[in-house]
């Protein structure tokens, strides 16, 4: 299959967690198009075995591939943390292959933190792929982290997350400098996360840090799209079950009227 810088990106999540980041890709190179799946009828994640992640994951990315996209985009967590080999296996010679962890643990913030925090779905605190890799590169760091199980169904579905579901989750982490928000989904929390800390926890900037990887990894590899294209206006969202309202409603917000949200439904045999 013959890729070029006209290609698509794929983005997938189990549902509206991975929109940040394709809006981030969208404000960084407007020129892209972009094809989006939300798992939604196996949403959550977090709550699933390794195996079943592996699986449904690898139906994703096949898809996306089928549809000629010069890279994929694992824009969830647990996907990441427990498929990201088996992704790469089956799709690295072919197109880019890139995830929300890898750059993150890459980058420099670490070294100036002393204790992190790391809040994550049980799937992906399960495969302890965060501490595996922090621990590897950042000797210093202490780091903690728990499993908070309840925020991203609730996320999902819209619904309003009362005040103590945070600060009974948060009150595990004692003096942290700085806090990761390793699934998706939490990006959504940012603001109420930051109030709690009243701004003294350092979150981190996880869309652009990985938004930042993606366009240089695209221009290194002469992939980056120079000139708008039709494509790029009418970016294409698909979901594996009918279209949540939430769903729909969270996509017209961040990216306007002017796309196009579709049901893909895979073969379950
Ligand atoms: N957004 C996802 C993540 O980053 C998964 C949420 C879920 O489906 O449980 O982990």
């Amino acid at each position: 299959m013959k890729i070029s810088p006209l290609s698509p990106i794929g983005i997938f999540d189990s549902g509206i967690g991975g929109l940040l980041i394709a809006k981030e890709i969208k404000m960084r190179m407007p020129n892209e198009d972009f094809i989006y799946f939300g798992d939604t009828i196996n949403m959550p994640y977090g709550d699933k075995s390794k195996e079943f992640i592996i699986e449904n994951s690898m139906k994703i990315a096949s898809f996306l591939y089928e549809k000629k996209c010069k890279a994929l985009v694992i824009a969830c967590n647990s996907m990441t943390s427990n498929s990201l080999d088996v992704i790469s296996k089956k799709f690295n010679s072919k197109i880019l292959i890139f995830n929300v962890i890898d750059p993150i643990v890459r980058n420099q913030i670490f070294f100036s933190s002393k204790k992190i925090g790391i809040i994550a779905t049980p799937a992906t605190i399960r495969s302890n792929f965060y501490m595996e890799k922090i621990k590897k590169y950042y000797r210093h760091l202490d780091v903690v982290q728990i499993s908070t199980p309840l925020l991203a169904p609730m996320i999902e579905k819209g619904l309003k997350i009362k005040k103590n579901i945070i600060i009974n989750y948060l009150n595990h982490f004692k003096s942290i400098d700085t806090l990761l928000l390793a699934c998706t989904h939490y990006l959504f929390l940012k603001q109420e996360i930051d109030n709690f800390y009243h701004g003294q926890v350092h979150l981190i900037d996880i869309q652009k840090i990985v938004v930042q990887e993606i366009k240089k990894k695209l221009n290194e590899e002469k992939l980056l799209c120079i000139h708008p294209t039709l494509n790029s206006k009418f970016p294409i969202f698909y979901t594996s079950g009918s279209i949540p309202t939430f769903f729909e409603k969270k996509v017209r917000i961040l990216f306007g009227r002017k796309v196009f949200i579709k049901t893909h439904v895979f073969n379950y045999s």
